[in-house]
């Protein structure tokens, strides 16, 4: 029965809950305003709808149900005290229209998070405006634009991206109106500095860069391609929505980026997913802070202040704020002399995978890793990467990335994290062994995976293409379920 849609399970003798009768005297709507036809909602007993979704939330699998490797995007630590702070009436409460004097605390938050960023990653100011990562790209990029545009520089048309970036990166370029150049890697993985010189010129807007990029490998290099980007007249952008790879240990600013991102909704105990929401914070060297969008938050004559320096708005009123406090009490909560064992943990987990697994799995780059690790499928090649993962969810663990990085045919990228604990890699070690073995001794068990899950291979790319999102669609695509 649980398994039915919604719909599926109406009947219209059926009611969930019925509303006194109103106090209300009749009111006629203008006709132009009523509904023709009555409104098609299933009627279903409140029993049955609570199980129904209940059961529903069940399928789904989150990061507090387990392990959760997923390179990339993963999601760090979020711990649930954090929300609670956020959701305290008296943030929850706040207008966006409120005068500043009305939310003095809220803006000592944001003033004092720009701040605590700051100082982790060497840059002078950051806003809060962006929503999202990508939209925090957006950002930094239109800031650069604004850069070149202020000093009369019209010709840098183009941004330079490196072949392994995140996807959002060439996207959010072209998003801005750059073409986008794209830079070759080496085969250790990192960006090829000959190959760069060769496309640098007086049209290069700047470069988009992560360090470690997405492979979890650190650019070596990065000193010296900041120097020939900025011996060139461009800018160096750092996206850091990992930031967890080297928080308190290095700092962008002083690699020579001159613009990033962090996406708070991941690496500052806010969780990534499901849209929202979310804060892609960017931060900019002093020589920029007047391009940071509007408004802005100073603090001067005891009192904060918003104040509009630039040409640039992204966003109404002032980002996502309850993002912004998770952040700010996650950084206190770890504190100057702790929060470096974020990046230590991350490091030294994915590179205990890294060791723990190279026997079974194609490891293409053998150097130390930063925060996550990319294999290259099964050394005995009797399955695909896919097939590994497919098996996975019957050991009940969300799968790594897979398929990217677009480097390997293979891709396989873990993300162990810096919160999960010795005994649960172990245990997921373990798993990735055995099913290794599977592939070997009975290569079926993985080509024919999952056998647990109530869908079995899905085909992504209809589903991404034609989308069934309303009960009308599905009963006219039925027969194809
Ligand atoms: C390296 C990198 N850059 C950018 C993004 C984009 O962030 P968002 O999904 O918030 O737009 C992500 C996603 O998590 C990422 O991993």
């Amino acid at each position: 029965m649980y398994d039915k849609l919604v719909y599926e399970l109406s009947k219209n003798t059926k009611v969930a809950y019925s509303l006194p009768k109103s106090l209300i005297k009749d009111y006629a709507l203008p006709k132009e305003l009523t509904r023709e036809l009555p409104l098609d909602l299933p009627e279903i007993s409140e029993l049955d709808c609570v199980r129904h979704y209940t059961n529903l939330s069940l399928k789904n699998f989150g990061v507090d149900q387990g392990f959760y490797p997923l390179g990339s995007c993963t999601m760090k630590y979020n711990p649930k005290i954090n929300e609670e702070i956020a959701s305290l009436a008296s943030f929850k409460n706040i207008h966006p229209l409120q005068s500043e004097e009305s939310v003095q605390g809220l803006m000592q938050i944001y003033y004092e998070t720009s701040q605590m960023l700051a100082s982790l990653t060497g840059m002078s100011e950051f806003t809060f405006n962006p929503f999202a990562g990508a939209h925090g790209e957006l950002t930094g990029l239109m800031i650069m634009k604004q850069y070149h545009l202020s000093r009369g520089d019209l010709k840098r048309t183009k941004v330079i991206v490196p072949d392994s970036a995140h996807g959002t990166n060439p996207a959010s370029s072209a998003l801005c109106g750059f073409e986008v150049v794209t830079v070759e890697s080496n085969p250790d993985g990192t960006v090829d500095v000959n190959k760069l010189k060769s496309l640098l010129d007086d049209t290069i807007a700047g470069i988009m860069m992560t360090n470690p990029n997405t492979l979890g490998i650190f650019e070596k290099d990065v000193l010296e391609i900041s120097k020939l980007l900025h011996d060139n007249g461009s800018l160096l952008y750092y996206d850091g929505a990992n930031l967890n790879a080297i928080l308190g240990v290095a700092k962008p600013a002083l690699m020579g980026f001159d613009i990033m991102h962090i996406n708070l909704h991941k690496t500052f105990s806010t969780p990534h997913g499901g849209g929202g929401p979310g804060s892609g914070a960017v931060g900019v060297v002093e020589e920029l802070v007047d391009l940071l969008p509007n408004p802005r938050i100073a603090y001067e004559d005891g009192k904060y202040k918003f104040k509009s320096t630039s040409p640039l708005r992204v966003s109404n009123f002032y980002g996502n704020s309850n993002v912004v406090i998770k952040a700010w009490c996650y950084i206190l909560t770890l504190g100057k002399e702790n929060i470096s064992n974020v990046a230590k943990y991350a490091v030294l987990n994915a590179n205990y995978v890294k060791e723990s697994l190279k026997d079974d799995y194609k490891l293409p780059i053998t150097n130390i890793c930063k925060h996550e690790v990319v294999f290259d499928g099964l050394i005995s090649e009797k399955a695909s990467t896919l097939d590994v993962a497919k098996r996975l969810l019957d050991y009940g663990y969300h799968p790594p990335t897979i398929y990217f990085p677009l480097l390997f045919h293979q891709a396989l990228m873990i993300e162990p994290t810096e919160n999960e604990s010795k005994e649960t890699l172990d245990e997921f070690i373990n798993c990735l062994h055995k099913i290794a073995k599977e592939a070997i001794e009975d290569p079926n068990i993985l080509l024919d995976a999952p056998h647990s899950t109530i869908l079995k291979r899905i085909d992504d790319v209809r589903a991404a293409r034609f989308p069934i999102l309303t009960y009308k669609d599905y009963l006219a695509n039925k027969d194809q379920f």
